[in-house]
Formats: structure tokens, sequence, C-alpha cells
């Protein structure tokens, strides 16, 4: 699996788009930033993890949170293919012609969606454990029609969840799929018929409290191949809660990038 990684020279918090980044607002360490994200770099090194890294570009200060750029999937044939997020906020939208120009020069088939209708990419979407399906969050980012689009792209069904929690505005703050049976989910961010929808599909699923939540445990990089989970370990809980089931756990502090609404899972993309 290779992922895409954004560097964080330009990382900041100087708009407000989640309830987070109203305390981040101006409250950014960016030498800590920096070293937080250096460490990330030596767990990816350490563990093998293929990883590209795209130059964070002036003016887009969230730009390191890759997970919302894009959403990578086969065709056919197994060619590569990725469909460009139209980000649902302003401040955000101009990242996206850096990030459809990097795929381009990565070959991949590029994708868009119909101007009307906005995708928060991964951070929304996201694969089933054995990719034969994806999850969709809508409600704050992306729309439901968006799911629908998402399917005839990608030819792969979309079950659509709705999202309730301002607090948990992207699928990936709230659900993390890691086998076909486990995945944490913080269930009071979606309304009632998708926690149905949820927990009907996994048989064991971890719940956490709205702290651990606010705390994006769930933003976690699943490596389930391996049997490894990235984590930014706030949350002592739900670690040992994996390692009684028999995941390693490699804690990565996210701590500034908390700041801005984002964590392990929102700082990378996985590409095809
Ligand atoms: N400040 C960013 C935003 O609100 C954080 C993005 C986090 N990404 C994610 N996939 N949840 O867009």
């Amino acid at each position: 699996m290779q992922i895409l990684r954004c560097t964080p020279k330009f990382f900041d918090v100087t708009y407000v788009i989640n309830p987070y980044m109203e305390a981040g607002l101006g409250n950014i360490n960016k030498t800590k930033a920096q070293e937080e994200w250096d460490a990330m770099t030596k767990i990816y090194d350490e563990l093998g993890v293929d990883y590209k890294v795209i130059e964070g570009q002036e003016g887009f200060p969230d730009m390191v949170f890759t997970a919302n750029a894009a959403l990578t999937f086969k065709g056919p044939n197994g060619e590569k293919n990725v469909l460009i997020s139209n980000m649902a906020k302003e401040e955000r939208k101009g990242e996206s012609p850096h990030i459809e120009k990097w795929f381009r020069e990565q070959g991949y088939q590029v994708h868009k969606l119909p101007e009307h209708l906005s995708c928060s990419g991964t951070g929304d979407i996201l694969y089933n454990a054995d990719r034969s399906f994806l999850w969709g969050g809508h409600g704050f980012r992306t729309q439901p029609e968006t799911h629908r689009e998402v399917e005839r792209i990608t030819g792969l069904e979309v079950k659509s969840l709705r999202l309730v929690d301002p607090w948990f505005y992207d699928l990936d703050t709230c659900l993390a799929p890691i086998t076909k049976e486990i995945a944490l989910c913080n269930i009071m961010a979606f309304d009632e018929a998708s926690q149905e929808v949820i927990r009907a599909y996994f048989t064991d699923l971890i719940e956490l409290t709205e702290e651990e939540g606010r705390n994006f445990t769930c933003n976690s990089h699943i490596l389930a191949d391996r049997n490894l989970i990235i984590m930014n370990g706030r949350s002592p809980r739900v670690i040992q809660a994996l390692e009684a089931r028999g995941f390693q756990i490699r804690v990565s502090p996210t701590d500034e990038f908390l700041k801005a609404g984002g964590s392990v899972a929102c700082m990378k993309m996985t590409l095809i």
C-alpha cells in the first residue's frame, strides 16, 4: 500500500471551518508541527510504508490533510483512477488544482464531480476493510447525491451514513473500519438509521466516548494486513482494546494538527 502525504510548511489555522479551529486560530506552534510530521515520517520509514510527498502550497494551510483531496480507485483492468474532491469549504477549494496536477503527472486517470456536488474525499468516503464497497458520510461536507455519483464513477456501492454532530464533520472523525468485523466508532455522531446500519454490519464495534472521539481516536491509520494501527495515542483505553484484539499500535502524536481538527488518518491519502 502506498500513501500520499503533504509537507506542513504552510500548515496553520488562519480560518475556522470546523469547531476545533476556533481554539486553534493563531495558536499553532509551527516548529512543533514540523517535529510531529517528522516523527510520523520516522514511523513510516521504520515500518517500511511506501509514501509519496507533495509540497504544501502557500495560502493553503489545510493542504497537509491530504485525505480530503481525492479518492483513488482501480479501473476495471486495475488502472489507476482518481476522483478529485470538490471541497465544500471555499478556503480549501484552491488545493484541488495542485492535487489534480500531481495525479496527472503520476499517470492517473482523473475524474471530477459536477460543480454543484461537494465531496470531502477520503475524509467522507472510506473503503470497507475488504475493499468490496465504500462507506460514505454526508451531512456536512459531502452530499448524499455525491455518493450516487461516486458509485457511478467507481463502480463500487456506497453505503450512505448521515452525520449529525458538527464535531464529527467528516466520516473519518467518527468511524474507522478495521476489519470486516471490527470498527472504532462514535455512534452518536450518526442519525438513528445510520446507527442501525453500522451496528448491523460490524459484529465487534468498539464504541468510543465523546472525549475519545474529539481526540480523533477514529482518525487512525489502519494497516489491517499487518495487524498494525498508527494512532495519536490520546486514548489509552482504546489502545488497550485494540491490543487485546491482537493489533500492534504505533503512537504518533498530532497535538498541533488536532488544533485544526485533523489527525493521523487525515494526514494521508491511500493511493491505488
Ligand atoms: N481543518 C481541516 C478542515 O476542516 C481539517 C481536515 C481534517 N481532515 C479529515 N479528513 N477529517 O477541512
